[in-house]
């Protein structure tokens, strides 16, 4: 068998004159007459062209050459030397070309079903390309982004363990326990009745490598969360997972920010400097969401108390009303400078439509102009004008976006609304890469269903060393030591001090309504570590996926992870998930309520 000696995409004018074989895939292959044939050959670390018909050569190989098709699988061997036809400057491997002395097929293909072309990627379904990921993957996009992931997990794996963390594993089968998403579950075939579950994140399992002793800890792991995929959102993905001991948030915080400058430095020779941080208060009343995306300064501003001398009867329903939570109606408004000329009535009035989608009645809208308030609700705003005017700093040609709702809603259309017309008129900067620290998010949030408190984060996270007398007396208004990292809007990390107090542990549980009974079922095996000696601690999960997507530069997930799953949970190319037979069913005592689905093409 001929043996790769140089990777296609590395032979450069150095070789020339020497004997060289090159192993992989047929890319492209021409006729050029006078018996020359020329084929393109690829590998993951690009194209080298290969000629047949110099020379020597003798005729069995060019007709061998002949017959070669794309992506079959081939060696060839020969002499390097300068291209004599010219350089081709989009090819690395563009200044020379190997003269076939032999060749050997190791394996024909058929006629491809698509083409790991990236001028050709655009023009095929996803779902085509899922289902033959394999050529799919071959792709040089596609292998750069393998290759660009690799990077990061081997720089993970640097920084973290030059600072003292251990790489621990933690089981896939575990116990079903309530962590914010749904579980996937595995049936026991040994225990009749009994169900696994797998893990959503280790977080508990991370807590107890603390209690016993392991003091820091990294795992770049799977998690399963049995929830709707989306473009950043994958049931199955993968976390950058550490915890560390006698910690408090400001040394996770400085050791993660570490982590990203480091590798934004590795990565794009970029400075990150130092990570600003924001309230969760603040992220809210200014970004309308709590990761907030500064990459373009368009900001929320309440203006409740000014929108009450108005009579504007919309202001006046909103300001009347009041959330479950007992938080007052409210009126925002967002400004965007120059929106005047820039936001057309068909754009407004799309806005309108579309944040009926968060249960907002609607988005008011009113100009300004050098002659004052125009269209829009104008006449309402007479009253209240020269109030807005200096609380807003407003210029001539500024459009003003109104939300009048519950606190809920409206922020909530606030922050969705700043993201769509910062998209639509092009405000966000290409590029630039804005980090921010979330810090003190409320412990809890209300679950108006439940009629119950929710932990915000998880319910392992501790409260503010200051907030200890607050979480007795005013859950609702309690910090957590959480603290999530951003990136240019998106959450890439979040994570928090935990509890190594059984009583303030217990506490939550509580106030979430989870009995003592319940709890000790649950998750009995914390409140017995935490009994134990367990020292503070705390820690961040990192997601994996997102960090990739946003160094590769793609908003799609699927293309950050070498085997993703549909929009609909999928494997397109193994075809999963399917029915199983009657007999494994018996043998994991269980029972199907559905009938057996007709088998699939892949069986
Ligand atoms: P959390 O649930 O916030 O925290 O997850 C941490 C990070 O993982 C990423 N992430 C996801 N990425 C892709 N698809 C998903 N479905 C998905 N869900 C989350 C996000 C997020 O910031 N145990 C805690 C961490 C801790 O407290 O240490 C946890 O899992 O980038």
């Amino acid at each position: 068998m001929l043996k790769r000696t140089h990777y296609c995409g590395q032979i450069r004018p150095t070789h020339a004159g020497q004997t060289v074989t090159l192993c992989g895939w047929i890319n492209t292959y021409r006729e050029q007459g006078k018996g020359l044939f020329f084929v393109d050959l690829r590998d993951k670390e690009g194209l080298g062209q290969v000629v047949f018909g110099i020379e020597s050569c003798p005729a069995e190989l060019v007709e061998q050459a002949r017959t070669l098709r794309r992506e079959d699988v081939v060696g060839v061997r020969g002499r390097v030397r300068l291209r004599t036809g010219g350089a081709n400057p989009k090819l690395a491997s563009g200044e020379v070309e190997l003269v076939a002395e032999s060749i050997e097929i190791f394996n024909k293909a058929e006629a491809p079903p698509i083409l790991p072309d990236e001028y050709e990627a655009d023009k095929i379904s996803e779902e085509t390309r899922l289902k033959y990921r394999y050529i799919d993957l071959r792709r040089p996009r596609m292998q750069g982004i393998l290759k660009t992931r690799s990077r990061i997990t081997k720089f993970t794996r640097d920084y973290f363990t030059n600072h003292g963390f251990l790489e621990i594993e933690t089981p896939l089968l575990i116990k079903s326990t309530p962590e914010g998403a749904r579980d996937f579950v595995v049936p026991s075939r040994l225990h009749e009745g009994q169900w696994y579950a797998l893990p959503q994140s280790p977080q508990l399992f991370k807590q107890i490598l603390m209690v016993a002793g392991c003091d820091r800890y990294l795992q770049i792991c799977r998690c399963l969360r049995d929830e709707d995929p989306r473009a950043d959102r994958q049931a199955e993905f993968s976390q950058i997972d550490l915890e560390m001991s006698f910690v408090e948030r400001e040394d996770v915080m400085e050791m993660m920010s570490g982590f990203v400058a480091g590798l934004w430095q590795e990565l794009f020779s970029h400075d990150v400097g130092t990570i600003q941080r924001i309230t969760w208060a603040e992220s809210m009343e200014k970004y309308g969401i709590d990761r907030p995306d500064t990459r373009f300064d368009l900001f929320v501003h309440d203006v409740s108390d000014i929108a009450a001398k108005s009579d504007f009867q919309v202001f006046r329903n909103a300001l009347e009303g009041r959330s479950p939570t007992g938080r007052a109606g409210v009126v925002k408004c967002l400004r965007i400078p120059g929106g005047a000329d820039k936001l057309t009535r068909k754009m407004t009035d799309a806005y309108s439509e579309w944040v009926k989608t968060f249960r907002a009645g609607g988005v008011p809208v009113v100009k300004y102009t050098a002659a004052g308030f125009e269209s829009g609700i104008a006449k309402f705003i007479g009253p209240i004008a020269e109030e807005l005017k200096t609380r807003l700093a407003l210029e001539p040609g500024d459009m003003l976006l109104f939300a009048a709702d519950s606190w809920e809603i409206a922020t909530k259309t606030m922050g969705e609304l700043r993201l769509r017309v910062a998209r639509e008129l092009g405000l966000i900067p290409q590029g630039a890469w804005n980090f921010v620290w979330v810090i003190d998010f409320p412990m809890f949030e209300w679950n108006d269903e439940g009629k119950r408190w929710v932990a915000l984060h998880h319910p392992f996270t501790s409260p503010n060393p200051d907030q200890l007398g607050t979480l007795q007396s005013d859950p609702g208004a309690c910090l957590s030591a959480g603290y999530d990292l951003v990136l240019n809007g998106s959450e890439i990390a979040g994570g928090s001090i935990r509890m190594h107090r059984m009583d303030v542990q217990q506490r939550v549980f509580e106030l979430i309504g989870l009995s003592s009974t319940e709890a000790q079922s649950k998750f009995g095996f914390l409140l017995s570590a935490l009994r134990h000696g367990a020292p503070p601690h705390g820690g961040i999960a990192f997601g994996l996926d997102r960090l990739v997507m946003h160094v590769v530069g793609t908003d799609n997930i699927r293309d950050v992870i070498a085997f993703p799953k549909t929009q609909s949970g999928g494997d397109l190319m193994i075809d999963a998930p399917g029915p199983i037979s009657d007999e494994q069913l018996r043998e994991l005592h269980v029972r199907s309520t559905v009938a057996p689905a007709a088998p699939t093409a892949a069986q």
